[in-house]
């Protein structure tokens, strides 16, 4: 099918990855949308439309993703095909091909590090996540009432032990997919669980479409109410149109290494953003139609799928089993995430000590683990400190809180603008011509990169250093 993604590209030549390559243009695909689809479309995306007032946030989230996600995207793919090497080493190498300082690098090890950070509390949610999937298929939710459902998030989050357990599971299947490399490990579980994701999902809508409120729940998606787009909602779609679409994190620019060398990665954005879109909205309607169905609010921030929606499913006529499939879902679209996340960092201890693939991850995902702790004990033992103190636009954030500001605040953000300026401003055009193959698609890309790319990027930042004092979190 993606035969015609193919585009005549001069050939270079330069070794073939060293780690391994994706078997056809089709799984390539399949592996980047597996990335970018996760808790960002699923939990995040419907509870951000959910605050911020519906369809007004939406067109904001779709102007971010066209002037920033997507050309970023494009920037991050075509870094990793150019350099064939793990983020940190291709970044250096690139910059010494173009005759530049190799403290460019510096993009290479940002996204990787930040890869860990992030992983180490998504692994967290993920652990959740499957232990909604038992709930929900036990029966947990069954005229559940909401003093019930806060406290079954509460029993969970509140137990050290139980998040530890589920957490180490989750890290553990993270690994495990890594150490068996690109064909067997990575390939294998987009190969299976996004045909399998697409398809619950299309349940749930066909579910969703049943519901007498389902028409109410397209109407607050796709109506937008102007007068609720402020300043830190256009923002908090920037930051998400990042986070959503794997941006920031090398986990692009390694898949991008992994890519077959006659794929138009012009083409291949574009399917992606799209897809990822698409999921965000879909999943907003699954999930809408049966809260508003049960009469409940849908501006419940974080809380909105692990309890207000139990709750609407316990309401709901075989709600038991479309929860049970929404978690398992949600679990598959965590996972594909996750390995993103790794691979960047395994990629370069294997290089860096000559490990083999299995030791590297094992490593890199223990070191992740551990680290995951300190996110995991804020919600309990910890829950009373507050890292930054009396910062003020911090609050009184715990630990998992400021490290998720620092993250989608300030790291994603540098990560971009220093991606944006080295792919559009100081890498020759030549270079970047050669490898996305020219015409009027990589003219218009050339403008976004170089112009529209950094100046909302540059907002962001601002935002999150509260220098331009809009309230976001
Ligand atoms: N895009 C993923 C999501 O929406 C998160 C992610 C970010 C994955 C960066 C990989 C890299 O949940």
């Amino acid at each position: 099918m993606l035969r015609s993604l193919a585009r005549e590209r001069p050939l270079r030549l330069k070794s073939l990855p060293r780690y391994g390559q994706w078997s056809s243009p089709c799984i390539f695909v399949l592996a980047v949308i597996g990335s970018a689809m996760g808790l960002g479309n699923i939990w995040k995306f419907p509870y951000l439309v959910g605050q911020y007032g519906g369809g007004a946030f939406v067109l904001a989230y779709l102007a971010c993703v066209a002037a920033v996600g997507l050309p970023l995207m494009v920037a991050e793919l075509m870094l990793g095909r150019r350099a064939r090497s793990t983020p940190i080493y291709g970044l250096l190498r690139i910059a010494r091909e173009e005759g530049l300082s190799g403290g460019w690098s510096v993009i290479g090890w940002l996204g990787s590090v930040t890869g860990l950070l992030v992983l180490s509390a998504y692994s967290i949610v993920g652990g959740w996540s499957m232990a909604y999937v038992f709930r929900s298929a036990a029966g947990a939710f069954h005229e559940l009432d909401a003093v019930a459902a806060a406290r079954l998030f509460q029993e969970l989050t509140d137990d050290p032990e139980r998040l530890l357990a589920w957490h180490t599971l989750f890290m553990a299947m993270t690994i495990l997919v890594v150490s068996r490399g690109v064909r067997y490990g990575l390939e294998e579980a987009v190969r299976w669980f996004v045909p399998v994701l697409l398809t619950i999902l299309g349940i749930l809508v066909f579910y969703a479409h049943g519901q007498p409120s389902f028409d109410r729940a397209v109407d607050f998606l796709l109506r937008p109410d102007f007068a609720r787009l402020d300043a830190s909602a256009l923002l908090a779609a920037l930051g998400h149109a990042f986070f959503s679409l794997s941006l920031g994190l090398g986990a692009l620019v390694i898949y991008g290494v992994y890519a077959p060398e006659r794929v138009s990665l012009l083409a291949v954005a574009p399917i992606v953003v799209l897809t990822d879109t698409l999921v965000g909205l879909l999943a907003g309607l699954a999930i809408f139609s049966v809260v508003f169905q049960a009469g409940l609010s849908v501006a419940a921030g974080p809380g909105l799928i692990f309890q207000t929606l139990p709750l609407a499913f316990g309401t709901t006529p075989g709600g038991h089993l479309m929860a049970t499939l929404f978690f398992t879902m949600l679990v598959l679209a965590v996972w594909t995430s996750a390995i993103s996340m790794l691979e960047p960092a395994v990629t370069y201890v294997m290089k860096r000590w000559r490990v083999e693939r299995s030791l590297a991850a094992s490593l890199v995902g223990v070191l992740v683990w551990s680290f995951g702790l300190l996110s995991l004990l804020s919600f309990n033992l910890w829950s009373h400190l507050q890292p930054l103190g009396s910062w003020s636009r911090l609050g009184r954030g715990t630990f998992f809180d400021v490290l998720n500001f620092f993250i989608t605040g300030l790291l994603l953000p540098l990560t971009g603008i220093l991606t944006a300026v080295f792919v559009g401003w100081r890498m020759s055009a030549d270079s970047s011509r050669i490898e996305l193959g020219g015409g009027w698609g990589y003219r218009l890309w050339l403008v976004l990169i170089r112009f529209a790319t950094p100046v909302a990027v540059v907002l962001l930042f601002l935002q999150a250093m509260g220098l331009l004092g809009w309230e976001v979190l």
